[in-house]
């Protein structure tokens, strides 16, 4: 019979109640977890079963590379600069009075949160994520007093009706996995007349920062890691995600950005650091991961020691509730 320790089983356990992994994985770890009850009165044939494919599952997930935000410190010099760029175009454009009750949805390390909490004068900001290590590093950072950190997800709003005057999702619309479930959360919690908004890198159009990084992997045939609703940000499905849920008042427009490194190896270290590159990057040998690095840098055209600007572009939309 196939060896499964009690830990094996905690440790599936506690990956099924993780928030970063896929949903169905997680579903389909606590039905095995059932079975395996199951079969203490069933016996031994149940069991088998549920340990085999326990470890075929075990398998599976220690070779597949996952997108984890686990680094609140390494996501501010990776992206959190990024996201501060294009929130300082994002915010010129919404232009939100002051004295607002904010959402920030998928807040993560903070980076958007900051922003709006020194530009808007907000009279509150409640940010929620999934990610523990991000909330951290947002508390820790966040000297105002007035936003708060919460753990909870997009498509369940740990808020009641009409609580905000307004709501945000920066960069995140891509990462949860049922988009329309997260901007009708949205829609809920802000009261009638209020604002919801957002803003997310166009990835299907190649407006993702790091789009020339993810081409040479994919031209290595080592295809990247997406986040699981990458089409969400299309400006046209932004528009159907918001008329979707009862928004009026939509508009939407474009935010093409760029950023400067110091030079190539300062764009290299930091470009580590991401969540989706990391997770490709740790399934590379280190003859790939050189051979990856030189061709970027030739397709940067960047020179020793020059400064090197990457472009990249975002689609943005803001709606207002219904009154
Ligand atoms: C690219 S980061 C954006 C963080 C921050 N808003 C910013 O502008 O820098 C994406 C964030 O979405 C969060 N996230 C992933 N799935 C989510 C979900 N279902 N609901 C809410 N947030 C989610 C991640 O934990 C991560 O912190």
């Amino acid at each position: 019979m196939v060896e499964v320790s009690t830990a094996d089983l905690v440790e599936m356990a506690a990956g099924a109640a993780a928030v970063d992994i896929n949903v169905s994985f997680r579903f389909d770890i606590w039905m095995l977890l059932l079975a395996c009850a199951v079969s203490i009165l069933a016996g031994d044939t149940v069991i088998e079963f549920a340990q085999s494919r326990i470890l075929k599952m075990k398998d599976t997930r220690m070779a597949e590379p996952q997108i984890r935000f686990d680094d609140g410190a390494g996501y501010e010099r990776m992206m959190g600069k990024w996201s501060r760029i294009a929130g300082e175009v994002f915010l010129d454009w919404v232009k939100p009075p002051s004295g607002l009750r904010w959402i920030d949805v998928g807040c993560g390390n903070g980076a958007f949160t900051e922003l709006l909490a020194e530009r808007c004068r907000p009279s509150q900001i409640q940010g929620v994520d999934p990610s523990e290590a991000q909330l951290a590093f947002a508390r820790s950072r966040h000297s105002a007093g007035i936003a708060h950190f919460r753990q909870g997800d997009a498509m369940a709003l740990p808020f009641p009706d009409n609580s905000f005057d307004a709501a945000v999702m920066a960069l995140v619309i891509f990462f949860v996995p049922e988009p329309p479930a997260g901007v009708a959360e949205m829609a809920r919690v802000v009261r009638p007349g209020g604002l919801v908004t957002s803003y997310a890198w166009d990835i299907e159009g190649g407006g993702f920062p790091h789009e020339p990084l993810l081409a040479e992997m994919r031209a290595m045939g080592l295809p990247p890691l997406r986040p699981p609703s990458f089409a969400a940000s299309r400006m046209e499905n932004l528009r159907t995600l918001w008329s979707g849920a009862g928004l009026d008042r939509i508009e939407t427009r474009e935010i093409a950005v760029q950023r400067t490194f110091e030079d190539f190896d300062d764009y290299w270290s930091a470009a580590l650091l991401g969540a989706s590159i990391k997770a490709t990057v740790a399934t590379m040998t280190a003859d790939q991961l050189g051979e990856l690095k030189e061709k970027v840098r030739t397709q940067l055209g960047a020179d020793h020691g020059k400064p090197v600007t990457l472009d990249a572009r975002a689609n943005a939309i803001m709606g207002g509730v219904p009154d």
